[in-house]
């Protein structure tokens, strides 16, 4: 039965990470996978959590299933954070899931089972497993334009007229922030522009804000998705707490429906119950719980909110030192795109033999495409990587 099965290379970020841990270099740096590292190379369990996680310990009165749902509180606590302060908020409902992925996969499958002929739209480039999980949900996937390979900055005006010839059929994933591959983002005008758009052509939006937080902070970060749900009728929403609570492991994720009543939301999310039953069935309930004990005390969010923007701080430190050492390396200012990028990532578009190369030679680990993840880097490995891949440019 399995022998027809042939050999697979698997998930690139994935197969990175192996790759990465296997190699017995002690001299090595991981710029793959989108974990966040502070100065020692760490990635540290936020003091929130550590605290959030001891309350939980010592109130938790069982282990018995929570549901179909997941964590209530938790789908209650992460819309607010997200819709606070919008009228969306009355006419939501969310879903924990297990990451964002969970939440991808969960509103792919809605998505395919109220309109099956829809198609997803993705940004070229996009995060690496939209596609897959759109597709193996059994949707047509398609590209519009994004990133201009030049100026590393977003080509608006393809991306606008591409998207201004879609119609019912069709579904937009948007990058809520930090986009991911690039770290490009959309100006707020081009957000009002896909709001307008999005009632006059009647595609659906759909926004992934797996990085809410990580770039210009909490609030300015929603800006985009605030934008669209003020405007707009029907939008989906998937998010995750792997990054901005620190959460990685513990699947930690929501998908959020919007719709013209609070009624239909909710009609909509015992769909998406029906469709994560066949599949996983319920969340991981951990981190859920540690994410709602934070929000639902003031001391406990106002530490998270202070860890996150140490963050993020240093991810901006690191992006302005890497852009100062190339133009003092190379008398020139091609690299500044590091500092206008937002997140974790910035895609360089180096070529294979270039990723290749700072591999096999230096042991630096860049995802295939140059996604270089700026948060995984310590500042005193900037001087390294940067003669690196000035002694590889060219190739
Ligand atoms: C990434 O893009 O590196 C992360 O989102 C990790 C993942 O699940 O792919």
């Amino acid at each position: 039965m399995f022998q027809a099965i042939p050999a697979k290379k698997g998930d690139s970020i994935l197969a990175l990470m192996t790759e990465y841990k296997n190699d017995p270099r002690t001299e090595k740096m991981d710029l793959g996978i989108g974990v966040y590292r502070d100065d020692t190379g760490n990635t540290p369990i936020m003091q929130a959590v550590l605290e959030a996680q001891t309350l939980l310990h010592n109130s938790e009165p069982t282990k018995a299933y929570q549901g179909l749902i997941g964590d209530a509180e938790f789908n209650e606590v992460i819309a607010k954070l997200l819709l606070q302060g919008t009228d969306a908020l009355n006419r939501c409902a969310a879903l924990h899931t297990p990451g964002a992925s969970g939440a991808l996969r969960n509103l792919g499958d809605l998505i395919y089972a109220t309109k099956p002929d829809a198609t997803v739209w993705i940004s070229n480039p996009s995060y690496v497993n939209h596609r897959p999980i759109m597709e193996k949900a059994g949707l047509k996937v398609a590209e519009y334009p994004y990133l201009n390979p030049e100026t590393k900055l977003v080509d608006e005006q393809a991306m606008l007229a591409k998207l201004a010839e879609l119609g019912e059929n069709d579904v937009v994933l948007l990058h809520g922030c930090c986009h991911n591959p690039s770290g490009a983002d959309i100006s707020i005008d081009t957000w009002q522009s896909i709001a307008e758009l999005a009632n006059k052509t009647g595609f659906l939006p759909f926004v992934d804000i797996a990085y809410h937080g990580l770039g210009d902070g909490l609030v300015e970060d929603l800006k985009g998705l605030h934008t669209i749900v003020n405007q707009v009728e029907e939008v989906l929403i998937s998010t995750s707490c792997s990054k901005n609570f620190g959460l990685y492991r513990e699947r930690t994720g929501a998908a959020i429906v919007v719709t013209n009543t609070q009624q239909q939301a909710i009609n909509s999310r015992a769909l998406m119950c029906e469709l994560a039953r066949g599949s996983y069935s319920m969340p991981p309930s951990h981190g859920a719980g540690v994410v709602k004990t934070i929000l639902n005390d003031e001391a406990l969010t106002a530490t998270w909110k202070q860890e996150l923007t140490q963050m993020t701080q240093r991810v901006q430190g690191l992006r302005n030192a890497l852009v100062a050492e190339f133009q003092a390396k190379t008398q020139s200012n091609r690299y500044d795109y590091f500092a206008q990028h937002k997140g974790m990532f910035s895609l360089t578009g180096f070529s294979d033999a270039m990723l290749e190369k700072l591999k096999q030679d230096y042991g630096i680990y860049i995802v295939q495409g140059g996604r270089i993840n700026v948060a995984g880097l310590k500042q005193a490995e900037i001087p390294q990587l940067i003669s690196a891949i000035l002694a590889c440019e060219g190739l």
